[in-house]
């Protein structure tokens, strides 16, 4: 069976399989470690294994290749991107820092190495506050993410200016979608990725990265959640809440690119060493200061 040669090849290579909670429920069956962002980073960065297997989307995997340049990492499919970090380019970046020299380049890790490259420092979804909160007295330039960008703004009142890209799913989100689901379930909490927009954010009960949203549910007395982030989740919740229900906010909460990877490629990607991920050192370098920084602040 797929699944125990999976285990096999693992324990044969000294493997890991890191999974995001955007993963096909299989695909995070089968993970060692299941995170969000942040989590998946730390995981990467302090591994044993000789080889990470990671399940999830390139800039995911490039991030674990800087912070462990030394393992072998696998994406099983080649073609799994995240759209947001395809939003912003090189150039324009480079240009934007000639234009604004005064600005700090805060970065989400939704982005490919050369744009963290220019970064001088890096945020995920679960510290992006935490981080930012160093930086009062700044003028900051937040990128790519427009929403999680203007929803630190506006929760902090600092000079934040945003790049104009976006999550396609949370995107679309709106409070008409809100207003239906509270309609329908009126009792129930809602939790909401800062990746939406600010409008529909504000009518959250709580806004968190997935794993923020995970722990505050799983720790709530609340029985019942309005989940507005991808649908993938609501496997982790409901395995961590058999007895809690769980309502998607919206049904094109599905992130295609994290859904390709099945357990055939996870398999030949393991058995083959195939689809590794390869950083140009200069650049690896140049990011790995800004992740880093991350790190430390985190
Ligand atoms: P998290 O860091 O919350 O896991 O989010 C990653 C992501 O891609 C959200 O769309
Ligand atoms: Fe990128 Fe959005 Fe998919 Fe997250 S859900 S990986 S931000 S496209």
């Amino acid at each position: 069976m797929l699944i125990d040669e999976i285990k096999r090849l693992k324990k044969e290579k000294n493997a890991v399989i890191l999974a995001h909670f955007y993963q096909k429920d299989e695909i995070q069956d089968i993970a060692d470690f299941v995170g969000d962002s942040l989590a998946l980073s730390r995981t990467a960065a302090n591994t044993d294994a000789d080889i990470i297997v990671f399940c999830g989307v390139y800039f995911m995997a490039e991030t674990a290749k800087i912070l462990s340049p030394n393992k072998k990492v696998l994406l099983p499919k080649k073609n799994s991107l995240c759209r947001m970090a395809a939003m912003i380019s090189y150039d324009d970046l480079k240009q934007y820092k000639e234009e604004h020299p005064d600005r700090m380049i805060v970065t989400y890790v939704n982005t490919r190495a050369e744009i963290k490259a220019l970064s001088d420092i890096i945020v995920t979804s679960s510290n992006a506050e935490k981080i930012v909160k160093n930086f009062k007295d700044r003028k900051i330039m937040y990128v790519p993410d427009k929403n999680l960008g203007l929803y630190l703004k506006s929760k902090l009142g600092y000079d934040i200016d945003v790049w104009p890209g976006y999550c396609y799913i949370h995107e679309f989100l709106t409070r008409n979608d809100v207003k239906k689901l509270k309609t329908e379930y009126p009792d129930a909490k809602l939790l909401i990725h800062p990746e939406a927009p600010l409008d529909v954010l504000e009518q959250a009960d709580f806004v968190g990265s997935t794993k923020q949203i995970l722990d505050y549910a799983t720790n709530s007395d609340a029985q019942e959640f309005i989940i507005g982030t991808d649908k993938g989740i609501i496997h982790a919740l409901q395995k961590n809440n058999p007895n809690k229900k769980f309502h998607l906010l919206s049904k094109g909460l599905s992130c295609i690119n994290m859904k390709r990877i099945s357990l055939q490629d996870v398999y030949d990607a393991l058995s083959k060493e195939q689809h590794e991920i390869k950083v140009p050192e200069d650049i690896s370098k140049k990011a790995k200061v800004a992740l880093d920084e991350m790190m430390r602040l985190s």
